[in-house]
């Protein structure tokens, strides 16, 4: 493909502002792990973190960014991590399963705080390793230092309700949930931190111990955080490894060891990685996988809103979210006007370095991404589709969005995720077709409807109420807000995320039962009384 320089300006060295620079870290994360209640820096081979940001060099050529280095770490370290959750765990009865909760909820509060401090560290991180914006980073920081104070007082509002006793035919019982065991967490590049931390923070703080594997790209971003996890946690409780997945995560599964398997991205790897646990009744999974989630833009739809929330939704971190809108379909009365629209508007996003104001398209993280967006462009190209918007896409780590129109069922890009930005839109008649493509789909994680008709709107909501798990009316599809259940159907998920649900699939309900006699009766009081025991409890924490 022709190179188009005017695409995006990639910086020289001296051209990168200070407020983004790594120069004051430079080497100080690299190779750190955490395992066993002390952060290490493995001395064995480390994996080059290149940025998908590059620099310009004085002769004009470009090149990826060292960002730092990662440990890459051997099966023995693996192993290694994985006994120390287990013995941490020990069957329920280590230190931190079996903590009051009050003292779980010191332990994250304290880490909270300290996590805290190292914003700054992360969000530069964030921008350099996977490309996203500065207010993104920012955004995603944020909102995962909230869902942490959040869960903070879910548990809380959890444990002053498992704190009574229940009577029920003439028995006494008190039921609270109770830890699960070893979780593997496994977050998403495009998340590296949010993701990881809306499984390992309720896995944590319901008592399990917790061995987490960072993604691809952005594992740096979570190095700022170690110590603190260290200086928070008990011994083992916590580990963050890194590496090569067949090599760190294959002998974690076959181990055996791992209770509860909490991934984010694609079933794939979730498939692999649950037929490798040698007792599979005994793995609980989580996961969160691909979407291929439409929009549907009616007769009567607001163009102007449906546009705007269409470009934001297919493009927010350059289409690189499971919840992107990632094919739109409109009434062919509208088809023309909404696509004019919605090129012109994805021909105005600016593009460039994450730090810098107002941008919204960046670099993208995933190597060769570029020639596998191109690839899907030109299969629909090849079977009738036109690139509706303007110019050269690529160049180097950087693809300038493509609409591409009309998009039809004998095309990649009606089916397949495309995870980056590529905007197909399909034409439709009739709403049922809209029902027969969700029946057909693999997935069933979200919809978007734009429109006014009440009757439209109505049918359509019953027609994909059961086959999607959100239906985002006049809006994009989104995870937020944290406290709604986030989940999907078919090979978009297992299980649901959100504060209050992720703190129900990290735990079980365990009962403490007897029968009403007045000899049990005071049995049971006094062992409250006497607060011999963390289960049998009326302690509550406001
Ligand atoms: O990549 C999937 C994320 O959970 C999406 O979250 O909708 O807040 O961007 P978001």
């Amino acid at each position: 493909m022709e190179i188009d320089r005017t695409l995006i300006k990639f910086p020289s060295a001296n051209e990168v502002p200070e407020a983004a620079s790594l120069d004051a870290d430079r080497g100080r994360w690299d190779g750190l792990y955490l395992v066993d209640g002390e952060v290490k820096r493995w001395d064995g081979p480390l994996d080059d973190v290149r940025s998908p940001v590059c620099i310009t060099a004085a002769d004009g050529t470009i090149a990826p960014a060292l960002v730092g280095r990662t440990a890459k770490l051997d099966e023995a370290a693996a192993r290694a991590a994985v006994t120390a959750a287990s013995r941490a765990w020990d069957h329920g009865r280590g230190p931190w399963p079996s903590a009051r909760v009050a003292d779980r909820i010191a332990a994250m509060s304290k880490f909270n705080d300290r996590m805290r401090k190292e914003r700054e560290h992360v969000v530069r991180l964030l921008m350099w390793e996977i490309g996203k914006t500065r207010k993104d980073a920012e955004t995603e920081f944020d909102r995962t230092v909230q869902y942490t104070q959040d869960t903070i007082e879910a548990v809380k509002e959890l444990d002053r309700t498992s704190s009574r006793f229940q009577l029920a035919e003439g028995f006494i019982g008190q039921i609270r949930r109770s830890p699960l065991g070893v979780v593997l967490c496994m977050g998403p590049f495009n998340y590296p931190l949010n993701e990881t931390y809306t499984t390992l923070v309720p896995a944590l703080i319901m008592g399990n111990t917790v061995v987490s594997k960072l993604p691809r790209f952005g594992a740096l971003s979570h190095m700022p955080l170690l110590a603190a996890m260290a200086e928070c946690f008990p011994p083992g409780a916590v580990n963050v490894v890194n590496g090569d997945g067949a090599t760190v995560v294959g002998p974690m599964m076959t181990s055996g060891a791992i209770d509860v398997l909490a991934f984010i991205g694609t079933s794939r790897v979730a498939n692999i990685l649950t037929r490798q646990h040698p007792k599979p009744n005994r793995l609980r999974t989580v996961t969160g996988l691909e979407a291929k989630n439409p929009a549907v833009v009616l007769p009567d739809a607001d163009l102007d809103l449906a546009v705007r929330e269409c470009t934001s939704g297919a493009l927010s971190f350059n289409g690189q979210r499971c919840t992107a809108i990632k094919l739109v379909f409109v009434h062919r009365s509208i088809a023309e006007p909404f696509v004019a629209k919605l090129s012109a508007a994805i021909d105005a996003l600016r593009a460039g370095m994450p730090w810098e104001p107002g941008v919204s398209l960046t670099p993208l993280p995933e190597p060769n991404k570029s020639a596998t967006l191109a690839a899907l462009v030109e299969d629909a190209v090849s079977k009738g589709a036109k690139v509706t918007n303007a110019g050269d896409r690529s160049f180097a780590t950087f693809y300038r969005p493509a609409v591409v129109y009309p998009v039809t069922p004998a095309m990649r890009l009606y089916h397949e995720e495309q995870f980056g930005p590529v905007v197909p839109v399909a034409v439709y008649d009739d709403e049922r077709e809209i029902d027969a493509f969700m029946r057909e789909s693999n997935y069933g994680q979200q919809i978007s409807l734009f429109g006014n008709d009440r009757g439209r709107i109505a049918f359509l909501v019953d027609a994909l109420v059961n086959q999607v798990c959100r239906i985002n009316i006049n809006s994009q599809c989104r995870r937020g807000p944290d406290t709604f259940p986030f989940t999907g159907r078919k090979d978009s998920a297992e299980g649901t995320l959100s504060v209050t649900d992720a703190l129900r699939q990290f735990s079980i309900r365990s009962v403490v039962a007897c029968q009403a006699t007045d000899g049990n009766k005071e049995l049971v009081q006094d062992i409250v009384a006497s607060r011999k025991s963390a289960f049998l409890s009326t302690d509550f924490i406001l």
